[in-house]
């Protein structure tokens, strides 16, 4: 049983929280007078060195002692003997919620600055490449032109939800918990508000944020579970970000190369040259989804309030955290060394055929419905290719037994400047619609 119900064992990554969470617990209860100042002096004194005991390793962790909140309790209670009264008016129950609170902002800072800085590595790659034109996919066929620079500014609207959801997060997990007790609170004269303040549990005015329902306090979880479901989605957009790249970096396509560092080769196979980053990036959210299933199953027909279960709320919890972490810096540091061959990408931007739809278009502004439009040139096209001659290569005469409507002129769509320079209405991936982002996503971010 020690060894199954033991949570040291991971929690003990809690411990900076919980020293935390204790010395403003102990400040508090100065302040209202269940300790003498004195005895609160001696308990953050002696918690100060536990702090630093643990922070150097010399701390020894005990499995026997079940978890962070004993380890610490029971070191500190040897050293001082005023540590007895730090557990007045305080249980593990909203200890434990208060820590994984804290512990859950302190991640997102973290998480944030991630977000910063691969946002601003994909803005420069799109910055770098913005003249690097290369087809844009549907059902994985080519459908239309688009920049390199385009498509990455997908992901930073992708990253950029994925950081202010974060926030959501942060801002979710910004109760406190302290005082709720183990279920129904205390009857001692505790001050919540001051607990809550010296902690950080604060709103945009400074005022404290306190938790309204103890019952619900010790049994929620679901700033843990928003966090996991974040991460889960941010998983997504990187493993398709992943996807792309591994796409891209193949022979078929030619697109792109990933760095050496971040590509391996073959035991076997001399010549290969593997996107293991991207494929363990499209792995990993796997191990994201799995997480949030865990915390949403782990709650899930839970009777209020605490119950033991919830203690198995932290490896999924500091598993997303860790991987999470590291995809973002994989990501990041992999897409600032990826270089895109240009004249490849063209040669696959320049298929004709990816311009029909601007054929199509031509027809409409000269008064066809673009129903009827979309027939002429699926006409003009099945046309090429029984002829087996490009789209754009076809006479006017073949181009007019398609439809005449294809009057002179009809062939002057299939230029890339002019299809680029054609779409510069917000959104789209004209030259200057995207400079213009660019410019805006950099004022953005910061
Ligand atoms: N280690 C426990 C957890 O993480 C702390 C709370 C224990 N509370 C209790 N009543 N046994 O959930």
């Amino acid at each position: 049983m020690l060894s199954f119900g033991e949570s040291v064992s991971f929690d003990h990554r809690l411990w900076a929280q919980d020293i935390r969470g204790s010395k403003a617990h102990a400040t508090m209860l100065s302040k209202v007078g269940i300790l003498k100042s004195s005895e609160c002096a001696a308990i953050i004194k002696g918690l100060d060195s536990i702090a630093k005991e643990i922070q150097s390793g010399k701390f020894k962790w005990s499995r026997d002692l079940e978890d962070v909140h004993m380890n610490i309790e029971s070191a500190l209670t040897k050293k001082v003997p005023a540590a007895a009264k730090l557990h007045t008016a305080r249980s593990r129950n909203d200890q434990v919620a208060t820590d994984v609170r804290l512990w859950i902002k302190d991640q997102c800072a973290v998480l944030d600055l991630a977000f910063v800085k691969l946002l601003k590595t994909l803005l420069k790659l799109a910055e770098d490449n913005a003249d690097v034109i290369i087809p844009g996919y549907t059902h994985l066929q080519r459908a239309q032109p688009v920049s390199v620079a385009h498509h990455l500014l997908a992901y930073v609207e992708m990253f950029n939800r994925d950081r202010a959801r974060f926030h959501q997060v942060a801002d979710s997990a910004n109760w406190c918990p302290l005082g709720s007790g183990a279920i129904a609170g205390t009857t001692l004269p505790i001050k919540r508000e001051i607990t809550a303040k010296l902690l950080g549990f604060v709103d945009a005015q400074g005022k404290p944020r306190i938790t309204r329902n103890s019952m619900d306090a010790v049994a929620d979880r679901d700033a843990a579970t928003e966090f996991c479901f974040a991460a889960a989605l941010c998983g997504v957009h990187l493993s398709r970000l992943a996807e792309d790249a591994i796409l891209w970096s193949s022979a078929e396509f030619g697109f792109a190369t990933l760095p050496d560092a971040f590509s391996t080769g073959s035991s076997l196979m001399p010549q290969k040259r593997n996107p293991d980053s991207m494929e363990l990036l499209r792995g990993k959210s796997a191990r994201f989804q799995a997480s949030l299933v865990h915390l949403l199953t782990l709650t899930k027909g839970l009777p209020l309030t605490y119950n033991r279960d919830l203690q198995d709320d932290k490896p999924p919890l500091f598993d997303t955290a860790d991987q999470l972490t590291l995809s973002l810096a994989v990501a990041d540091a992999a897409l600032a060394g990826t270089k895109f061959n240009k004249a490849k990408c063209l040669v696959a931007a320049s298929d004709p055929s990816l311009l029909a739809t601007d054929l199509a278009d031509w027809l409409v502004k000269k008064g066809m419905p673009f129903r009827h439009a979309h027939h002429a040139v699926g006409r003009l096209v099945a046309l090429a290719e029984k002829l087996k001659i490009p789209l754009d290569k076809l006479s006017d005469k073949d181009a007019q037994s398609a439809d005449k409507a294809f009057t002179k002129g009809w062939n002057e769509v299939f230029n890339l400047k002019r299809a680029f320079a054609a779409r510069e209405n917000t959104g789209m991936p004209g030259p200057k619609a995207i400079a213009q982002q660019i410019k805006n996503w950099k004022k953005g971010i910061r």
